[in-house]
């Protein structure tokens, strides 16, 4: 298929765009990593921990996360279907959108407004700013599947299916609220409802937005790094719709020991538990497409990339069931164990996968050759070694937390002050900040990289 056939333009758009925001995201989490442990660098009103926090998690989320999908997604999109983007008019409003919906989101972030729902922070004016960006969005792809010239839906465009879909449904019942201003509403829930709600939609932003994006992007990038087939794609369908079904079930698994009904959470652990198999469908069948070719480890950049994310999001959830069961969630629940969770699934099973995305995509968008594998192999063990340093340092540091906050005296009362628990975290919050420098540093090898392959990368036809 002649190259001009496809809109590459979108995608390369949205890539760059992506990065820029991916770098001010880890930029701001650097920062507030850094804050912890040295509170002066809190300058309030605007630059204190309070609302650099929330930017960090939209920037990284909507801003790096959400735009590679769209590139991404626009890219697999065209190459699956065979079918040129329904529309490229389309495509353009909703790349001026999403960077204007990101702008307005840091700006309304830093001056305060916060709607105080994790992850669904913005205040209502820029909630329907994000429903006209996915409508827009999702028409496209939709109408493109449907025009499609090749027949079979390979499974990367169910996962884009179920992501459109289900964000689009979460979103709108999580967004029922009630405006009293310009910027502030209040949630049509309430109490314990709300909780429910807001958690029903926060771990299925989970999955529509960090799971089922990246499996796509996985499961179509792997066979095309390593030339071979998928090993079984009876089990990608069938690990698709049970995780669909079953992730629905497990919002409640955020709000263990509330006053929420015990027989929801009860629900939600089971189902969690029951996500294992689903979850490891995906990363079995991708370690089996490995087959004869693990020796690709070694040579193939790509391969490394896609195969760390997949284990790190083997391991995810195999973690995040556990973390569902009461007595562990009693046990690590407000700890710092907690973001070393998130931080694995984020830094490493999301950006990787993004990042070898990026990596194929780029010269095959420009028709140029990578201008530096050693510098895509520096960028791996950099990015690889700061996400270690961030999640193992926090995985202790919660264990620590969970056991000094537990520590009781004989006459019944507290071993330490909540002053003293806090302070005991301080040696960990380092380790994090740094090991944050190092993952910004690898993310900077790969932007030179990147430009470096635009501007002087070797010119090659693109493969058929
Ligand atoms: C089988 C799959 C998974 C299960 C059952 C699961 C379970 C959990 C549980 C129980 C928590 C709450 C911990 C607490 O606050 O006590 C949690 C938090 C979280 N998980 Fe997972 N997890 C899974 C996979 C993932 C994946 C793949 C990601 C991708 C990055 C992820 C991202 C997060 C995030 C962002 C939070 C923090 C939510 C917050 O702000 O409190 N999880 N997970
Ligand atoms: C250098 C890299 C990074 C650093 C230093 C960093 C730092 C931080 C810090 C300090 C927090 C607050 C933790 C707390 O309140 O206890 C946080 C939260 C969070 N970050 Fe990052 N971050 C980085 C990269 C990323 C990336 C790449 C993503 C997503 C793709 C991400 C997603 C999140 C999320 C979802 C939370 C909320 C977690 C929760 O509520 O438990 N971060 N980050």
């Amino acid at each position: 298929m002649a190259k001009s056939t496809y809109n590459y333009d979108i995608s390369r758009s949205f890539v760059n765009w992506s990065i820029l925001w991916g770098v001010v995201a880890v930029l701001v989490g650097i920062l507030i990593a850094f804050q912890l442990v040295l509170p002066s660098w809190n300058l309030p009103p605007f630059l204190t921990y309070g609302r650099l926090r929330p930017l960090h998690t939209n920037a990284a989320l909507f801003g790096w996360g959400l735009g590679s999908f769209f590139a991404t997604f626009f890219y697999i999109t065209q190459r699956l279907t065979r079918q040129r983007l329904w529309s490229d008019g389309l495509a353009r409003f909703q790349l001026y959108l999403f960077n204007a919906t990101i702008i307005a989101a840091a700006v309304t972030l830093l001056l305060g407004y916060n709607t105080s729902k994790e992850y669904h922070e913005l205040e209502w004016p820029l909630d329907i700013l994000v429903v006209v960006l996915w409508v827009v969005f999702a028409a496209n792809i939709i109408m493109t599947v449907i025009k499609r010239k090749e027949e079979q839906m390979y499974v990367s465009i169910w996962f884009m299916l179920a992501s459109l879909i289900g964000v689009a449904v979460l979103y709108l019942v999580n967004a029922a609220e009630v405006p009293v201003s310009l910027f502030k509403s209040y949630s049509a829930y309430a109490g314990a409802n709300d909780a429910n709600v807001q958690w029903w939609y926060g771990h299925n932003a989970v999955a529509m937005v960090l799971t089922a994006p990246p499996l796509a992007i996985f499961y179509y990038f792997l066979p095309k790094t390593t030339g071979a087939p998928l090993y079984s794609h009876r089990l990608s369908i069938v690990a698709f719709w049970s995780l669909i079904f079953m992730y629905l079930w497990t919002g409640a698994h955020h709000l263990m020991w509330t006053p929420v009904p015990d027989w929801v959470q009860t629900v939600a652990m089971a189902f969690s538990i029951m996500l294992i198999a689903p979850s490891w469908g995906s990363v079995i069948n991708g370690y089996l497409t490995m087959g004869g070719q693990w020796h690709q480890m070694r040579s193939n950049y790509l391969v490394k990339f896609l195969i760390l994310g997949i284990t790190f999001y083997g391991l995810q959830t195999l973690q995040g069931p556990s973390q569902a069961v009461r007595t562990f969630s009693a046990f690590i629940h407000y700890t710092e164990w907690i973001p070393g969770h998130v931080h694995m699934g984020a830094m490493g099973w999301v950006s990787l996968v993004l990042f070898a995305a990026i990596y194929y995509m780029v010269p095959h968008m420009y028709g140029r050759k990578l201008y530096s594998e050693g510098l895509a192999n520096l960028h791996f063990w950099m990015v690889l070694l700061g996400q270690l340093g961030y999640s193992v340092s926090m995985w202790i540091a919660g264990v620590q937390q969970a056991t000094m906050w537990h520590a009781i005296n004989p006459d019944g009362s507290l071993h330490y002050s909540f002053m003293e628990t806090l302070a005991a975290m301080v040696p960990y919050w380092w380790v994090r900040a740094f090991a944050g420098v190092l993952y910004l540093a690898g993310v900077l090898v790969f932007v030179y990289n990147l430009v470096q392959t635009v501007k002087k990368g070797e010119a090659v036809a693109e493969p058929a």
